[in-house]
């Protein structure tokens, strides 16, 4: 059975080939499998069997010539939430947990894992991104794994942690002058100049299958069930269409039974197409440039943003905006509740959630999976405020005492002098 590429606005096809967009229309080029024939071949527990990773569910990735890749991305915890579960009053909420994505700490590992392995088999030496600095990670870690030269592009005031966790790999990072946007562009440009890989740019139908296996991963530890709602962070709109797709495909070949996912979408109001226009319901996405702490989610003119705000209407769900100032105190309500220490993406995805219930637009009872998508270490300098006043104090129990609580520090002299 053999795969290919399919526009999904006029029909072309073609065999696979480094290419994103369809000749004839100029829309996106999408990999097309064989529901029917899938049906019979995959079962719950055939995949039960297989390693604890994201190639677990190969047969609803792009086929890899070269075998499946030996970094094992993905199986990641999801977690009842039941503390952030009683703050929110949500019984039935869950964590989709990728800030402890291996190896780079956040969903783009798997985006990676399927591009990269693709490059190899279209022979490419070369590969590289525009990057608002999770993928720049990702990418930097598994192509220098894999031997392969990175180029990696990102705006010159990305946060210092993402530019020092991605130059710790053996990769080519540059800084650039500009937005995600202008980037891209030059990415774009890249592709037709020299032989190179753009993981999302000429490997984007390869590359975006991978945010699938969120989906796959929620389904299956859901005891093979679907979601009722899922709350996703949104940038150029990729995951959340994917997760879309991912619903549909198990559903497709046979792997659970029916029922709707409500799919919500959440950004910064600093940076909100995508949200804008599930909001006013218009034709075309109005490009906005991105004024917001939340760096991971600045993509103005995001390259799925029409399909991003169609997954969501086709749902019955909804997109919300939150303020920066709300996505640092929901950082801190998520650490503070679960343990999770998630960057600038999970603040908005929790903070938009309460939003969504206030507006009474999430069932407050419904399974619901947050997507938390990467790790708190990245944008740490945003909570360092809360390191401003800590005490400092000599090692004596003394000291420590009074620094706990000088009233009781009275009482503990008042016990050492008798
Ligand atoms: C942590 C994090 N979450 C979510 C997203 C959104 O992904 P997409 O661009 O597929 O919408 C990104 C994109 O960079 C990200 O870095
Ligand atoms: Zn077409």
């Amino acid at each position: 059975m053999t795969q290919i590429l399919r526009c999904r606005s006029c029909g072309y096809k073609t065999e696979f080939k480094p290419d994103t967009v369809c000749p004839e229309c100029f829309n996106p080029l999408e990999v097309e499998y064989d529901y029917p024939a899938l049906r019979s071949q995959l079962s719950r527990d055939d995949i039960a069997r297989r390693p604890t990773n994201m190639w677990r569910y190969h047969e609803l990735l792009p086929a890899v010539e070269g075998g499946v890749p030996e970094i094992a991305v993905g199986w990641t915890p999801l977690i009842r939430a039941r503390r952030l579960g009683r703050v929110l009053d949500m019984p039935n909420l869950y964590l989709k947990n990728d800030a402890v994505n291996f190896p780079s700490l956040s969903f783009k590992d798997r985006v990676v894992s399927v591009a990269l392995a693709k490059a190899v088999d279209f022979g490419f030496e070369q590969v590289g991104c525009a990057s608002t600095g999770n993928l720049a990670n990702a990418l930097a870690a598994q192509a220098s794994v894999l031997g392969l030269t990175s180029i990696i592009l990102v705006p010159e005031d990305l946060e210092q942690q993402k530019i020092v966790a991605t130059a710790c790999y053996k990769t080519h990072l540059i800084k650039v002058r500009g937005t995600y946007d202008d980037i891209n562009r030059l990415c774009t440009e890249l592709t037709y100049r020299e032989r190179i890989g753009i993981v999302n740019v000429n490997l984007r139908p390869y590359y975006s299958e991978g945010s699938k296996t969120v989906g796959f991963e929620i389904v299956e530890q859901l005891g093979w069930q679907l979601p009722d709602q899922v709350v996703v962070p949104m940038a150029g709109g990729s995951l959340i269409s994917k997760l879309g797709k991912a619903f549909h495909e198990v559903v497709q070949v046979g792997l659970v039974d029916d029922r709707s996912v409500r799919i919500f979408g959440a950004q910064a109001t600093g940076c909100a197409p995508i949200a804008t226009l599930v909001k006013t319901g218009a034709e075309e996405l109005v490009p906005v440039k991105p004024d917001t702490v939340v760096k991971s989610l600045s993509i103005g003119a995001p390259a799925d943003g029409l399909r991003a705000a169609r997954t969501i209407v086709e749902s019955g769900g909804w997109a919300e905006d939150v303020s920066d100032e709300d996505t640092v105190r929901a950082i801190v309500l998520l650490a503070e509740t679960e343990g999770i220490f998630a960057e600038t993406a999970g603040g908005v995805t929790v903070a938009v959630t309460e939003k969504l219930l206030a507006q009474g637009k999430l069932d407050r009872e419904a399974v619901t999976v947050l997507c938390i998508t990467g790790n708190g270490l990245k944008t740490a300098d945003l909570v360092a405020y809360r390191t401003d006043e800590l005490p400092v104090i000599e090692p004596k129990y003394s000291a420590y005492r009074e620094c706990r609580d000088p009233k009781m520090q009275m009482e503990a002299n008042s016990v050492s002098a008798i």
